[in-house]
């Protein structure tokens, strides 16, 4: 019999606070070990079978070194979904979900759409689930995240078009969208200091880091681009670095987009940009 509170809380409680001790106890019992929820909160001791067991001191071992538990578990939940995830692939934020809710809000019907970066696949597989009658393209540079995206994609039984492409080596062809969306790497250098460790040991730089000399370099080429893919009255959908809206909102201006907005996230961050071509 183990008691699985009390064993997480006494292994963890000098590294994580209380509150997210609750939480990650909350995670590992059901997406690890698929235990019924009240029997946790009743806090009964719960008997656990030898590979259940196993699981436990692995999980509690891997939060030792600060391992995201979306990664132990391997799953992450956007937008409603259950998302696989592991290491080198970014884990969704909640902020994301805001923009994925804003494109639904504002677009509808068989539109064509292409998120630039899909990672996970968190956008393009929650736009296509809710659009079914769209179409969904997706490029990320990185085959890890492909072969992810990809299996996401299955699982939530929708219909993502998948293409290895560096968006700097891009150039508009054929196909033409109703909307470009991109949650593109955005975190300076410089920026590294003040992150939490499970981010920056865990969490790939390939998706997270830009140059400090060139924080925008992602959103003028994609921006530069939008304006040979996107079709007329065509939407671009940006999540941004908070420090940098009123540049990003600039680059956009110069490029002649109309409608720049830009969204301020829950937490009154600004987080979101949108234009129309
Ligand atoms: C911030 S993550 C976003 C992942 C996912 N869309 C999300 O919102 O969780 C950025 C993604 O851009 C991809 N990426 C980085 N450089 C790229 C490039 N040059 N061309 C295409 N994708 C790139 C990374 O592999 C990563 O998956």
């Amino acid at each position: 019999m183990t008691n699985i509170i009390t064993y997480i809380t006494h292994s963890l409680h000098d590294l994580y606070p209380l509150r997210e001790l609750q939480s990650l106890t909350a995670i590992i019992c059901k997406d690890l070990l698929g235990l019924d929820e009240t029997a946790i909160y009743l806090r009964k001791d719960i008997k656990l079978s030898g590979n259940g067991q196993r699981l436990l001191e692995q999980a509690v071992d891997r939060l030792k070194r600060r391992e995201p538990i979306q990664y132990i578990c391997g799953t992450a939940y956007f937008y409603g979904l259950a998302f696989h995830v592991e290491p080198g692939v970014l884990i969704p934020r909640p902020e994301t979900e805001e923009m994925v809710d804003l494109i639904l809000k504002e677009n509808s019907g068989g539109i064509r759409v292409l998120d630039i970066g899909t990672g996970s696949g968190c956008i393009a597989v929650s736009l296509a689930a809710h659009l079914p009658a769209g179409r969904v393209d997706a490029w990320d540079i990185s085959g890890k995240a492909l072969s992810v995206a990809s299996r996401n994609a299955g699982e939530q039984g929708v219909d993502v078009h998948f293409s290895q492409v560096d968006v700097f080596g891009a150039e508009p062809g054929e196909d033409k969208y109703d909307v470009i969306v991109s949650n593109p790497p955005y975190v300076g250098e410089k920026e590294k200091e003040t992150m939490d460790r499970n981010v920056l040991d865990w969490e790939p730089g390939l998706a997270l880091f830009v140059p400090d000399d060139d924080p925008l370099r992602f959103y003028r080429h994609i921006a530069r681009l939008g304006t040979g893919m996107l079709l007329p009255g065509g939407k671009l959908y940006f999540e941004i670095n908070r420090a940098y809206g009123p540049e990003t909102v600039e680059l956009l201006n110069v490029l002649n987009y109309k409608n720049i907005r830009l969204i301020k996230d829950l937490v009154g961050n600004d987080r979101i940009i949108t234009a129309i071509k």
